[in-house]
């Protein structure tokens, strides 16, 4: 299986350094070729900037997209998926904007579109969420799903500090991005409960989604709480009722003894309820070049294993947003 790696920043470099590393267990892998920016030093023999050639190359397998951003890595995708290349990305904005023309680009031309890393880190969330959804009626998905706004909270929770103290503390140790915005003002978790939701109910992802982030949170909102027994934490919720699906990503009021309370720092917790298997919950590190890379690395291995992803059309659209408001959840 010959791969193609698409930027080779913190989650395409963990890539390479999986499959060298874990090459006893991965032998039919092997990378190729890795794409970067004309200036991007030339470390490895494999690194070109040339796509045309990269997606030309009649033994390449796999195109594993990292880039990141919505464009180019839009169009590099539908290039590599119109030229028999199957694709495995990690990259959140691009699948909750066009999840539904990749799914219809791939099956198009008989390969595979895989998302797992997209959303949870290295945590196998997608794949259980579309198992628990073949066999039965989901009806909410709850879930911390960014590190760096979870890691502020705990701080300002744990260390009595404010948002901006905590801010620089997230960026110092590498959670945050140099530009913070995404992780902060909610635009990082509400592409991964678009996903999720799109996995979970069958939706096209591009739905009316309200959000809120933490960057109006003050210390005093928390100290209040704590008082309460009560945590905030920045999650995102979804919920069907019937053919109705409505999801919100909001700093939300959690019980002191819940296990959404009790996820630190840079992890993730994210939960389904489903009418038969009940309540399930999945906790790992959601963030992080190594945890990422196994998630992409799965996907990749289950394409040489020809283990198939539930391919669904996303077509129907999410209808309503009034169920969050009806007080039934
Ligand atoms: N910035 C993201 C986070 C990275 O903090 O969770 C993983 O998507």
């Amino acid at each position: 299986m010959q791969i193609a790696i698409l930027g080779y920043g913190t989650v395409g470099g963990g890539v390479g350094r999986l499959v060298a590393q874990q090459q006893h267990q991965v032998q039919q892998l092997q990378v190729t070729h890795i794409f970067v920016r004309p200036t991007h030093p030339r470390t490895q023999p494999e690194m070109s900037d040339d796509f045309e050639a990269i997606i030309n190359d009649s033994h390449l397998d796999v195109v594993v997209e990292t880039l990141g951003g919505v464009e180019p890595a839009h169009q590099y995708i539908l290039a590599a998926l119109r030229h028999g290349k199957h694709v495995v990305t990690a990259n959140k904005a691009v699948v909750a904007r066009y999840l539904q023309e990749f799914t219809q680009v791939a099956a198009a031309h008989h390969v595979h579109f895989y998302y797992e890393a997209s959303t949870g880190g290295g945590i196998p969330w997608l794949r259980n969420l579309e198992q628990a959804a073949r066999v039965d009626s989901l009806d909410r998905l709850a879930g911390i799903l960014n590190g760096t706004s979870n890691y502020i909270l705990d701080q300002m929770a744990s260390q009595g500090v404010e948002f901006e103290v905590a801010l620089r503390s997230a960026q110092q140790l590498g959670y945050a991005e140099a530009d913070p915005t995404a992780d902060v003002a909610g635009i990082d978790v509400q592409n991964k409960l678009r996903i999720s939701t799109a996995v979970a109910f069958n939706v096209d992802p591009q739905f009316a989604l309200p959000t809120w982030g933490i960057n109006g949170v003050r210390q005093s909102d928390i100290r209040d709480l704590q008082r309460l027994g009560l945590t905030l934490k920045l999650m995102g919720t979804s919920v069907r009722h019937g053919d109705h699906v409505a999801a919100v990503v909001a700093p939300t009021v959690v019980v002191n003894d819940s296990l959404f309370a009790h996820t630190p720092g840079n992890f993730n917790l994210v939960a389904l309820h489903g009418e038969s298997v009940g309540d399930l919950q999945f906790y790992g590190q959601g963030a992080g070049a190594a945890p990422t890379a196994t998630a992409i690395v799965q996907d990749v291995l289950d394409i040489a294993h020809g283990v198939p992803h539930l391919h669904r059309d996303f077509a129907q659209p999410a209808i309503s947003d009034d169920d969050l408001l009806t007080g039934d959840y």
